[in-house]
């Protein structure tokens, strides 16, 4: 089996692959690292047809439905899980042909109520069920204390303990355990009993992750982060720099409109000279009277420059093909000590 570990931050992802037919699989995909996914398949010369989830994450933005649109590949996660875009729901036991490769799917609930272990040729892709010398917490959405201590000691501890592990998530670099390690060394699992182990797991007080709500959301819908927003919307706009714009304002030249998206109040506060005024909130229901040439050059301004970029995306999308968006927003600007009027 080809196995390759990609590292973000404390998450991991892993690639594996059927060395006779070129198959392979990504589990717990993070969006910051597609272009990772892409480049190692092509390495092996592996076609992703599968992109797994262990289980609804909560802490990072999943790829899978990017990978399967990119790709062609199947969302695979359980059949518990809820987001609406997942195209095979496997039920505890159920088998993926992966090639040759056969993944088994071992319904191991606590973390979330939709977490899956995967088992394939000697290796078990755990999830947050079972981490190296930890477990995965059970105060998030529909984790369950009671339910992780049956997945771990009714079902992975009983695996042959030589079976390798692979968790979402390492925070140290390790690498390399397996289930008999864990057995022996790993702090939680010496809880067998299961009142100590619930109580334990109760008791643990740990910050909840950043992104909590908005990575659920987009990892229960399919539909898109902030981040993912504001990336779509720099991609479909282009941008004038400040020393351009700058320039420009000293040369007069007056065959562009330089409109400044932000509230009133910060607007009469200081602007770029010449700078035509018209809140984000406004834009698309002034936008006939406001600007009736759709040939007309439009540089768009904000506070930060992320505004600016999604006003800008949105002109474009109206049909306004001048529209950029300044590289910088006024903070910017005012840092350079560019020319203000108010
Ligand atoms: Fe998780």
């Amino acid at each position: 089996m080809i196995l390759e570990t990609i590292e973000v931050g404390g998450c991991r992802s892993y690639i594996i692959g059927c060395p006779e037919t070129h198959v392979a699989a990504v589990i717990d995909p993070e969006i910051s690292a597609i272009e990772r996914y892409r480049g190692l398949a092509s390495r092996h010369g592996l076609a992703l047809r599968y992109a797994i989830d262990t289980h609804t994450h909560a802490d990072h933005f999943s790829a899978a439905r990017e990978i399967s649109r990119a790709l062609n590949a199947q969302v695979v996660m359980s059949h518990l899980s809820v987001a609406p875009y997942v195209d095979l729901r496997l039920d505890d036991g159920d088998l993926l042909l992966i090639g040759n490769l056969r993944l088994q799917a071992i319904a191991t609930p606590g973390h979330t109520a939709d977490s899956t272990t995967l088992l394939v040729a000697g290796h078990a892709f755990t999830g947050d069920t079972l981490l190296i010398g930890g477990t995965g917490r059970t105060d998030l959405p529909t984790g369950d204390p009671e339910q992780l201590y049956d997945s771990l000691f009714g079902r992975l501890l009983k695996l042959d303990p030589a079976t390798e592990i692979h968790p979402a998530h390492e925070y140290k670099g390790r690498t390399g355990s397996t289930i008999g390690e864990e057995i022996a060394s790993n702090p939680r699992l010496q809880k067998t009993d299961r009142a100590e182990f619930v109580a334990m797991m109760r008791s643990l007080d740990i910050k909840a992750p950043t992104h909590l709500t908005e990575a659920l959301r987009v990892n229960m819908s399919g539909k898109k982060s902030v981040a993912q927003l504001l990336a779509e919307a720099s991609g479909a706009t282009p941008f004038m720099a400040m020393t351009e714009l700058s320039n420009r304002i000293a040369a007069r030249q007056n065959n562009l409109v330089i409109l400044d998206v932000r509230e009133k109040d910060a607007f009469d506060l200081g602007h770029l000279p010449g700078a035509m005024h018209l809140p984000r909130g406004q834009l698309e229901l002034r936008i006939n009277e406001a600007f009736p040439d759709p040939t007309v050059r439009i540089v768009t301004i904000c506070e930060l420059g992320k505004i600016s970029t999604l006003a800008a995306a949105t002109l474009r999308s109206l049909g306004f093909m001048h529209a950029a968006a300044l590289d910088g927003g006024m903070k910017s600007w005012r840092e350079a000590g560019l020319a203000i009027e108010t």
